[in-house]
């Protein structure tokens, strides 16, 4: 690509549940890129045990945890992590395998600027086990979805997607570990072109602006 990188580099928060390879792919992205244009300033998490905390403490990222159970309610959580979020003031919110949902009032703190990554071909196989499913009802080709968050579930705006066959022995481990091979090529790809500001939202539609 050909734009030159902000600067400063766009402020990202990325917020993860799981082990965090997809964090670790945009980590070691801006790290390799000198123009990749964007920096991790925090992690967040609703799982103190999720593997992406200790690759952002390894990284030296601050991180902040706000598991659901600590609070009363949901909309409660969502202040608490929004705040401590906030308190890094980030420009970009980055969900990488982060496995709850955000509501319209935490989307209002980044108006189009929430990117999630979803292991499949949107709109097919929404939720939490799209691998899973999508093994389930004997697709031959899924893949990954990378794309802007609104406030339905695995709906937004899309980024990028990219198709991954399946094979004949495939299981969900298997093959969540190749769609998670693109996936770490197309996250980075997509967070670096929205902190280059070369993506331009037309109704649902995302241009690459020329
Ligand atoms: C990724 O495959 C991501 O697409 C998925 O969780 C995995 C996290 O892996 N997210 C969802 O299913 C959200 N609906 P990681 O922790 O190794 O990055």
């Amino acid at each position: 690509m050909t734009s030159s990188p902000p600067t400063p580099p766009v402020r990202l928060a990325v917020l993860v549940s799981g082990s965090g390879t997809n964090l670790q792919a945009l980590l070691d992205a801006s790290t390799a890129d000198p123009d990749f244009g964007g920096e991790v300033v925090v992690v967040g998490s609703d799982r103190p045990g999720a593997g992406g905390l200790d690759r952002a403490r390894a990284a030296g990222i601050a991180t902040v945890v706000q598991p659901l159970a600590s609070h009363p309610d949901r909309p409660t959580w969502e202040a608490a992590l929004r705040a401590d979020l906030t308190a890094h003031r980030p420009d970009v919110v980055v969900l990488a395998g982060f496995m709850r949902l955000l509501s319209g009032a935490f989307l209002a703190g980044w108006p189009d600027r929430v990117v999630n990554t979803h292991p499949s071909l949107l709109p097919a196989f929404r939720g939490a086990h799209a691998v899973r499913e999508a093994l389930a009802y004997g697709v031959t080709v899924t893949g990954c979805t990378v794309h802007l968050v609104d406030e339905e579930v695995d709906h937004g705006p899309i980024i990028a997607q990219e198709a991954v066959p399946v094979h004949p022995h495939d299981d969900e481990v298997s093959l969540h570990e190749r769609i998670k091979a693109v996936e770490h090529r197309l996250l980075p790809a997509g967070v670096r072109a929205l902190c280059h500001d070369e993506l331009e939202l037309v109704g649902r539609h995302v241009r690459r602006r020329t």
